[in-house]
């Protein structure tokens, strides 16, 4: 995989953790998790024109997407993360990031593939989020999301068949285990829920 970031992707990181052991674990984490999420990527798509990183953040694993799509958008409800991702990814014209205010500003069926990495299981209220996300979907849907566990305050697993419920008429293709790195071990959190957009 070519990055196309580079340094500046590695400076970011770096200034999003505390310690030198925490960079180098989280720079670690954050590739296992791309790498993990590019394979399924490729599972399913060979080229897309538009791609969508639904809750971005500071675009930690939107570039992903760089050797998949021509047009890719990073959105998320934190200005200032998405400010942080102009930064990174500003030598790349095909990115762009937005902020999200409840509207998700391009057209019905725009994207022909979007991402949520860690985003909904941090949204109590999802529906009116979910309803705004299959508006957009034009193809795949590739959700990443803590399934398992009782809800806490931030944090609301749902199980893979309330995302099946939610995402209808839309059709569950694949799941597959959601790869994480923590503490020095390779270790599943949740799933990778692959729809397919279906026009309602
Ligand atoms: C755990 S972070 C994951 C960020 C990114 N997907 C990643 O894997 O690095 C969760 C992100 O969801 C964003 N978020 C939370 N609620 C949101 C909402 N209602 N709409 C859009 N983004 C939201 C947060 O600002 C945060 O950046």
């Amino acid at each position: 995989m070519k990055f196309g970031i580079g340094l500046d992707w590695i400076k970011i990181t770096a200034g999003t953790v505390h310690n030198v052991r925490n960079v180098a674990e989280y720079t670690l984490r954050t590739l296992i998790e791309a790498w993990h999420l590019r394979n399924v990527l490729a599972k399913h798509i060979r080229r897309a024109n538009t791609a969508l990183d639904f809750g971005c953040g500071y675009g930690r694993l939107t570039f992903i997407f760089y050797d998949f799509a021509n047009y890719i958008v990073g959105i998320d409800a934190d200005k200032s993360k998405i400010e942080i991702a102009k930064e990174t990814y500003k030598n790349l014209p095909q990115f762009r990031f937005d902020v999200f205010d409840g509207d998700i500003p391009y057209p019905d069926a725009f994207f022909d593939v979007i991402l949520t990495n860690t985003v909904l299981q941090h949204i109590e209220d999802i529906l009116p989020v979910v309803e705004e996300i299959k508006r957009v979907a034009g193809g795949l849907v590739i959700i990443a999301e803590e399934t398992d566990g009782k809800p806490s305050p931030g944090m609301y697993p749902r199980p893979i068949a309330e995302y099946e419920n939610l995402f209808e008429p839309f059709e569950l293709v694949a799941t597959y285990p959601r790869i994480s790195y923590v503490n020095g071990e390779i270790v599943q959190r949740g799933a990778i829920m692959v729809f397919h957009a279906v026009e309602e």
